[in-house]
């Protein structure tokens, strides 16, 4: 077996979604306010930046390291608005965590404001808030297990109460291209589905995190998105990602760990690193990619049920 095994926290943090992580109590400042005050705010209310808020929209960011220079540099009457930091990276509520892990740390962010649909501020996320989170959900789903347990037993079933020569259950998942507000919700519903079919948690982990990756590639790299299909068998699942173009032009080259073609844009918002097929080969036990220049793309990825593998 070369497939690595993915810890529980791995799959939490492609599974879960933002807003399950968020700090909602944010603390914002207001563009007219002057650095004095933002020095007192953050000391009473101990944190150590936040969003600059008009009308309703986030305008800008000032953290406790713009408070520091202000103080050092004597400007400190100087008003937020001239100060702060603008623009500021913000993330979806419906997003995968995964998305905030991919931005937090890079160029010096160490918080992301989270925004509804409509750009609205909802709450912020920073290492903390998401490790606190899903330390928390791991409880929570240790103790629902066995709650679970029992829905799980009926759905599980199906493969052993319907006798045929050759059953299986296929899902399907329409994902739309650069729809990032929703992106990672295909990936959380086939986990879901998983789970409710009695799919061992080890492979649950694999598929959630391949899917994710396939999941992205098709919102990212296609021009009108594609589809997920999920085909679930008593001892094999085949993933099929299938888009209508613009297909690729190397193959080879694609397949190498780094490699990208993902604009500047993307790469802003902390994809692109070149690692998503590496990282489904990783969790797969056959990965097939085909496609052609102009045409469309079809990734095939397949687990194996059988093999003895540790429950968690
Ligand atoms: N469905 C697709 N259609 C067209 N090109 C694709 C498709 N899937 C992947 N590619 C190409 O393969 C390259 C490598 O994909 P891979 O998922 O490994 O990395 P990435 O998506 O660029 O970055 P990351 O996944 O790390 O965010 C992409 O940059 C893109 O050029
Ligand atoms: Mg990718």
């Amino acid at each position: 077996m070369t497939t690595q095994q993915i810890t529980k926290f791995e799959e939490l943090v492609y599974t879960t979604r933002i807003e399950t992580v968020m700090a909602t109590n944010v603390i914002v400042l207001s563009p007219n306010m002057s650095m004095a005050e933002v020095k007192d705010l953050m000391i009473a209310k101990r944190i150590s930046g936040s969003p600059v808020v008009q009308d309703d929209k986030i305008i800008g960011i000032v953290s406790m390291s713009d408070v520091i220079r202000a103080m050092e540099q004597g400007t400190m009457n100087s008003i937020v608005s001239e100060i702060m930091t603008v623009p500021v990276r913000t993330v979806s509520k419906d997003a995968s965590v995964m998305e905030a892990v991919n931005n937090l740390g890079r160029q010096g962010h160490s918080r992301l404001p989270v925004v509804d649909q409509d750009r609205r501020l909802v709450g912020i996320v920073t290492n903390a808030t998401i490790m606190a989170a899903l330390l928390r959900e791991m409880e929570v789903s240790f103790q629902k297990k066995e709650a679970e347990r029992l829905q799980t037993y009926r759905a599980s079933h199906i493969f052993q109460d319907i006798a045929s020569d050759d059953t299986s259950l296929s899902l399907r998942f329409v994902v739309h291209d650069k729809d990032f507000d929703t992106a990672g919700k295909a990936s959380s519903m086939i986990k879901k589905a998983l789970v409710r079919l009695g799919v061992r948690p080890p492979i649950v982990r694999r598929v959630s995190v391949a899917v994710y990756e396939a999941e992205m590639n098709l919102v990212i790299h296609t021009d009108v998105g594609g589809e997920l299909i999920v085909e679930i068998r008593p001892d094999k699942l085949r993933v099929s990602a299938v888009d209508h173009g613009p297909g690729i032009d190397n193959l080879q080259q694609v397949l190498q760990p780094g490699y990208s073609t993902a604009p500047q844009w993307i790469r802003d918002m902390g994809f692109g690193a070149g690692m998503g097929l590496a990282n489904i080969k990783r969790c797969s036990d056959m990965m097939t990619l085909l496609s052609e220049p102009g045409g469309g793309t079809r990734l095939e990825i397949l687990f194996n049920f059988e093999e003895q593998e540790k429950d968690d």
